[in-house]
């Protein structure tokens, strides 16, 4: 037995480029002899994924948004994530409670009580053992995705939103201590690669 598996989450706003660095990373770990699953929310799951196509599809109110963010929550920690961990495996997941933080919390405007309350329910056992916050300027971040593809219910919000998603972010990283590492994502991706590196060796 090799023990329990970590916990490794991937946050920022959208076109931060965590999705960029994922599979790298996931592969890095592998390279270092850890069993490692890619995952990610809202999804990891059948139940999941279609509330994701929800979310991300119709319109509802933010605390529908909230609820249903940790609906698709519970079903993914009971069915992939704590498995996974208790069986040694490495778990990658691109966003996880931190997004529901930052985007119902800081961009809708849910009192952050009320998503914490909804966290201490859903996984008052776990947190992520490391959070990669890609931390970048949104309108840096607008012109990235602007190339990549057309614009999801998230996507389409405008500038002053994510100026408060990020906000929201940087204060959940500064009053979580250590697990969080936040990373300039203006700089290459080569150079953030070489921090992963580095900093995967610390835990
Ligand atoms: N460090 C970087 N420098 C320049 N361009 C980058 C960098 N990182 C990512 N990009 C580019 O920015 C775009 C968005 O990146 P990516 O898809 O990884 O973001 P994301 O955080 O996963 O976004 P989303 O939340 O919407 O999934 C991509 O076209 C990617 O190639
Ligand atoms: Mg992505």
């Amino acid at each position: 037995m090799t023990g329990r598996g970590r916990f490794v989450t991937f946050e920022g706003i959208d076109g931060a480029g965590k999705s960029s660095h994922i599979e790298w990373f996931a592969d890095l770990l592998r390279k270092q002899g850890h069993r490692v699953s890619v995952t990610r929310e809202p999804g990891g799951t059948e139940l999941a994924e279609a509330i994701r196509e929800w979310l991300l599809s119709r319109p509802m109110s933010m605390r529908t948004e909230a609820l249903l963010a940790f609906a698709a929550r519970q079903d993914h920690l009971e069915r992939v994530i704590r498995p996974a961990l208790d069986s040694g495996v490495w778990v990658i997941c691109d966003r996880f409670t931190d997004s529901t933080i930052a985007y119902q919390g800081g961009g809708r405007g849910i009192a952050l009580a009320d998503i914490e309350t909804l966290e201490r329910w859903v996984h008052p056992d776990l947190q992520p053992d490391r959070t990669y916050l890609f931390d970048l300027d949104p309108s840096i971040a607008a012109e990235r995705r602007r190339s990549a593809r057309a614009a999801d219910r998230f996507e389409a919000e405008q500038q002053a939103f994510f100026v408060r998603v990020r906000e929201a972010y940087l204060a959940r990283a500064a009053s979580s201590g250590a697990r969080f590492r936040t990373i300039d994502s203006e700089k290459s991706i080569e150079d953030i690669r070489k921090i992963l590196e580095v900093d995967v060796l610390n835990y």
